[in-house]
């Protein structure tokens, strides 16, 4: 996730913005750069890679008391020195964090305006647009309210403006921004963390709010005027404030799933329709294909396992999962005209690898699903199709299996279109599902009182049941893997229907079973199994539809799924797991972000 940092005032500013950007780190990045005003002049330096690769180009003749300086996770345009930030047009520079999304409309205006680009991102256009209004004698407050109204998206700015040298300005849409009051100097940060060695004071930006920061004051300016800053002391120490203020970056990953899916989306949403060129993917790759091979290890074989029904259901399209660490030991029959997919949020696991490298031995091409940059499984892939959740710190992936679920759904969609199975019509509606989807997941967010109930009801349980059919069943696999992993409580998927045939006689008085019913058009079989096990004593807990059946009618503890469509209701599915797995492994006093016995990446087979 990209970091802002700025700073003016007595001290080298050079030295500040690199200490800043190296606390920033953690947050994940591919490049960074700073831009520097040294005797009046301004200087812009940027690095692909470490930040150190950064520290090495600033040299003392840099020297200077007012920078900003920022680090990149590419969304917008390759990892590349041109890509990174800041960026300068005509008398503005800037740093960004967030997605412009109706940037390809300005500049297509822009570059008839007369503004060229030099490099592919989104950023670079915003820096052009404020530079179109800032014109002779108007204020930089002024020319930024002009701008940001045709600004459509997410943003946090950090603006340097020719003539008001020696000052920054910063504003923000949904993305966070504060400054920083120091002994030195005044300060401005994407993330209170890169605050912390240098002062405690600080003051969130407000939305529709413009800071204007300079050697020894802040000034807020608001649309009606000066308006005066709420200071706050900082109470986090340093390894908090990595968690955002989150207790666990289980906790805060779970939080950042609707950011996360939302600008994983966007770049591939045209017209309202899916659209992967953003990835160097057209229709050409899946020409010819008679079916596809999805694989994964853990969470990635369960999103892997609703891709391919997705697939098979939108596209027609023979699609089906496979267990990465068996996929080259139990190959397939047939790997002719073979897509196959391969998912992996680090990108390293060595049996996804394996099998990438199986499936390249029998000639097939291979697209895989990573969220990591620079990875061995990228450099092995055909092509690849980056979700942007970040860096994802928790063993427990969450973010990262709600992004992975969000592209193999658009793509989902878009071979529907591809083999004609879709019209244009069905697609833009479920494309806008997923779009509302990401508004649920914050909605969810905001109503977990059931959840903790509920975590209260089970957490003491030795076992637990997940129930479901189809997409519910995958889910449920889902749902089981995040419970064992982080509370140690054993819990397994089974399919509804198969309950009869054996597992049911493992029903005792009071065992918990969860069952998923998001799948509308199978609820009175699942709501059939659901009783079955209540007949045995089971204590169900059902998670179900609005509107689709009275409570009383669905279980002992039934939570009303949001939404009004299938892949709405998985997320919410989604979201009450992970955060269900949360409370309970809270609750049991485990080690939420490292688990015993597990890694973040298993790179050994
Ligand atoms: C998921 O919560 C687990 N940490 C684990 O199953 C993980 O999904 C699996 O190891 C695959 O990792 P990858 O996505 O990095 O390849």
């Amino acid at each position: 996730m990209c970091g802002i940092i700025g700073y003016v005032g007595t001290e080298n500013a050079s030295r500040r913005l690199i200490e800043g950007l190296k606390i920033l780190e953690y947050r994940g990045y591919d490049s960074s750069g700073i831009c520097l005003l040294s005797r009046g002049e301004i200087s812009i330096i940027r690095a692909v890679g470490r930040v150190e690769n950064l520290e090495n180009k600033v040299t003392d003749k840099d020297e200077s008391f007012c920078g900003i300086g920022h680090t990149r996770w590419a969304t917008h345009g390759s990892v590349s020195e041109e890509n990174a930030h800041p960026h300068r047009v005509g008398r503005v520079t800037l740093v960004h964090n967030g997605i412009i999304e109706n940037y390809l409309e300005l500049r297509t205006r822009l570059e008839g305006e007369g503004y060229s680009f030099k490099s592919q991102t989104d950023t670079e256009v915003a820096c052009a647009l404020f530079d179109k209004y800032y014109v002779e004698n108007v204020h930089p407050c002024v020319a930024i309210y002009r701008a940001v109204r045709e600004i459509r998206g997410s943003y946090a700015f950090g603006i340097m403006f020719d003539g008001y040298e020696g000052r920054i300005f910063g504003l923000r849409h949904r993305s966070p921004l504060l400054v920083g009051l120091g002994s030195d100097g005044l300060y401005l940060s994407s993330d209170i963390t890169a605050l912390l060695p240098f002062t405690k004071t600080y003051s969130l930006i407000e939305e529709a709010e413009v800071v204007e920061l300079r050697e020894k004051e802040a000034i807020f300016y608001t649309h009606d005027g000066i308006c005066d800053p709420v200071w706050q002391e900082a109470t986090l120490n340093y390894d908090q404030a990595q968690k955002g203020g989150f207790s666990h970056f289980m906790l805060k990953e779970i939080n950042e799933q609707s950011e996360s899916v939302r600008k994983t989306i966007i770049p591939r949403i045209s017209g309202g329709l899916p659209d992967f060129s953003h990835d160097g993917i057209s229709r050409d790759i899946f020409q010819g294909i008679k079916q596809i091979h999805i694989v994964g290890c853990g969470s990635a074989y369960n999103v892997g396992c609703m891709g391919a029904r997705l697939i098979e259901e939108y596209s027609r399209i023979s699609a089906s999962a496979f267990v990465a660490s068996e996929y080259r030991y139990s190959p397939p029959a047939n790997m002719q005209s073979t897509l196959v997919i391969a998912i992996s949020q680090s990108g390293e696991t060595a049996d996804t690898l394996a099998s990438v490298r199986y499936a390249k031995l029998c000639g097939c091409r291979v697209v895989s699903i990573i969220n990591a940059r620079e990875t061995s499984l990228a450099r092995e892939s055909d092509k690849v199709i980056y979700t942007y959740a970040g860096p994802e710190i928790a063993v427990a992936t969450t973010k990262g299996f709600a992004t992975q679920l969000s592209i193999l759904y658009l793509l989902s969609v878009y071979l529907g279109i591809f083999t004609s199975k879709l019209d244009t019509e069905v697609a833009k509606l479920k494309v806008d599902e997923l779009d509302s989807s990401v508004r649920l997941i914050e909605g969810r967010l905001k109503d977990l009182g059931q959840i903790e109930e509920l975590a209260s009801l089970i957490y003491r349980k030795e076992s637990c049941f997940f129930i479901g059919r189809s997409l519910d069943y995958f889910m449920c696999q889902e749902g089981a893997l995040k419970l064992k992993e982080i509370s140690y409580i054993h819990a397994q998927a089974y399919q509804a229907g198969e309950l009869k045939h054996g597992t049911i006689s493992l029903i005792e008085e009071g065992t918990p079973v969860i069952s998923l019913m998001g799948e509308v058009r199978l609820l009175d079989k699942t709501l059939s199994n659901v009783k079955e096990t209540k007949s045995r004593g089971a204590f169900t807990i059902s998670l179900v539809p609005k509107n689709e059946k009275s409570p009383q009618e669905c279980g002992d503890f039934v939570i009303t799924l949001m939404g009004n469509s299938l892949i709405e209701y998985l997320f919410d599915e989604l979201l009450c797991l992970q955060m269900l797995a949360y409370k309970v492994a809270l609750l049991r006093g485990c080690d939420i972000d490292k688990p015993r016995n597990l890694a973040k990446s298993v790179t050994v087979e």
